[in-house]
């Protein structure tokens, strides 16, 4: 009779085949093994320096750990359902490796506060990796809204034409999100840094263990207080989920507009055929599919940051199984984010821009409107007569078929006998950006000043 060689001694009976596997996680934690053997070998480290295991063992433990994870990287380790998880996995072939000191390493821990220190040193790489994608987004934004910073299109609000912007402090808005994006994982990052070994099962632990000197040797910035906290709580991977699926809203706002503006509809850019893909059936078509898939994975992360919720919501303390379903999600959504990110950054300099069409657009709509009212306001008027009056001669443009900023200096004035020659330059896209010349405004060299800025914070 087998039962598993890790835990069945009070077993009398072998495990059912189908709950064995329903109960493995070795198909997807096996990603976790650089950080299941990373913290083994801080874990023995410390064991050896409180006299726990003699220095042979320590480095018979270590050199066996050194060659499986040499084999894993190989792909040559033989990863056996049997033994339910990655943790089991690499203790076993441990004790295949090197004996009786392999049966030691397992002293004053348990697959509880392991499981939990694993995933907080993979989410840990995980996030620095993720930022450092997000950076290179930034820097592609970056060059994208310098070359753009004259450029015009009109700006939106309902999806109808508002007021004239620069499309460089368009593109800069996204430059902003991305920087909150990379001070949430930053925040996060903070919290996800502390580490659950010494908290074992559930209580602590009957060895002298020097829990401080673990966390020193694993990077650690701090120990988690509270034992039974350590090893049930998840609520770091959770607020990873929850800042992954901000940034996926923010790519998917970003993914919406490429789409938008790349229909012949819009006409506003052109993505490069690197990034596109064509029909089968229909031979004109070239489809944004990278930003469309962006988009709708934005459904998968914010699904798994549901799944991740629901799993904890109902746990009593301290672990459960239930934590185990942690795991997919949280790697879902790792690498989603990643293959996003990146597909984003190849986008951003795919894109060409119509600058002609961006402003023909721009100056349909009487988006200058809101200028003319406080040219008037400047002339003495009061808002509301002012915008009254511009409402007006908006309603008469409309009849007359042009945009406001075509009528004639008589027309305009019949409306309010204020109005001067100097109103062409008001009426005019290029005046309306200017006048907004203020720190966060779209006046170019506003823009220009908000990109050097936003440079600055890159270093
Ligand atoms: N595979 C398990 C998990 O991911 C490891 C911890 C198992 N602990 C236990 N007491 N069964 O959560």
């Amino acid at each position: 009779m087998t039962t598993n060689q890790s835990w069945g001694g009070r077993f009398n009976q072998p495990m059912d085949e189908f709950v064995k596997t329903f109960g493995a996680s070795v198909f997807f934690d096996k990603i976790l093994a650089p950080y299941d053997i990373q913290g083994s070998v801080a874990h023995a480290k410390m064991l050896a320096e409180i006299g726990v295991l003699s220095a042979e063992e320590e480095s018979k433990i270590t050199a066996g750990l050194g060659k499986i994870l040499d084999e894993i990287k190989a792909d040559k380790f033989e990863w056996s359902p049997d033994l339910e998880d990655v943790h089991m996995n690499i203790e076993a072939k441990l004790v295949d490796m090197i004996g009786d000191a392999g049966k030691k390493l397992h002293t004053g821990r348990s697959r509880n506060d392991q499981v939990a220190t694993d995933i907080r040193l993979y989410l840990r790489q995980q996030i620095d990796e993720i930022m450092n994608e997000i950076k290179h987004l930034q820097i592609s934004l970056l060059y994208l809204a310098e070359a753009q910073v004259d450029t015009i299109l009109p700006g939106f609000t309902h999806l109808q034409a508002a007021q004239p912007v620069s499309f460089g402090h368009h593109l800069m808005a996204y430059f902003e999100m991305l920087a909150r994006d990379v001070q949430r994982l930053t925040d996060c990052r903070r919290r996800t840094n502390f580490m659950p070994l010494g908290a074992a099962a559930l209580a602590g632990t009957n060895y002298p263990i020097n829990r401080t000197r673990t966390a020193e040797l694993l990077g650690f910035e701090g120990i988690c207080n509270n034992s039974l906290d350590a090893v049930s709580d998840r609520d770091f991977a959770i607020e990873f989920l929850s800042a992954a699926s901000i940034i996926m809203m923010h790519l998917s706002r970003f993914s919406e507009e490429l789409i938008l503006w790349s229909s012949a509809q819009f006409n506003f850019i052109e993505l490069q055929d690197s990034v596109c893909t064509g029909s089968s059936i229909m031979p004109q078509k070239k489809n944004p599919d990278a930003a469309e898939l962006v988009r709708g994975k934005s459904g998968r992360v914010y699904g798994n940051l549901t799944a991740l919720l629901t799993i904890m919501k109902s746990q009593p303390l301290a672990y459960n199984k239930d934590n185990q379903e942690d795991k997919e999600p949280l790697f879902d959504t790792a690498d989603t984010l990643k293959a996003c990110l990146k597909v984003f950054a190849d986008m951003v300099p795919a894109i060409q821009v119509n600058k002609k069409m961006m402003y023909k657009s721009a100056k349909k709509g009487h988006t200058t409107a809101t200028d003319l009212a406080d040219y008037l306001v400047k002339k003495g008027a009061a808002f509301r007569d002012a915008h009254a009056a511009v409402g007006k001669s908006v309603a008469y443009a409309i009849k007359q078929e042009k945009d406001l900023s075509e009528l004639s200096l008589e027309e305009l004035q019949k409306f309010d006998e204020r109005i001067e020659n100097d109103v062409v330059e008001i009426l005019s896209l290029e005046g309306s950006i200017s006048a907004k010349d203020h720190f966060g405004g779209t006046a170019p060299n506003q823009v220009k000043q908000a990109i050097q800025a936003a440079r600055k914070t890159l270093k």
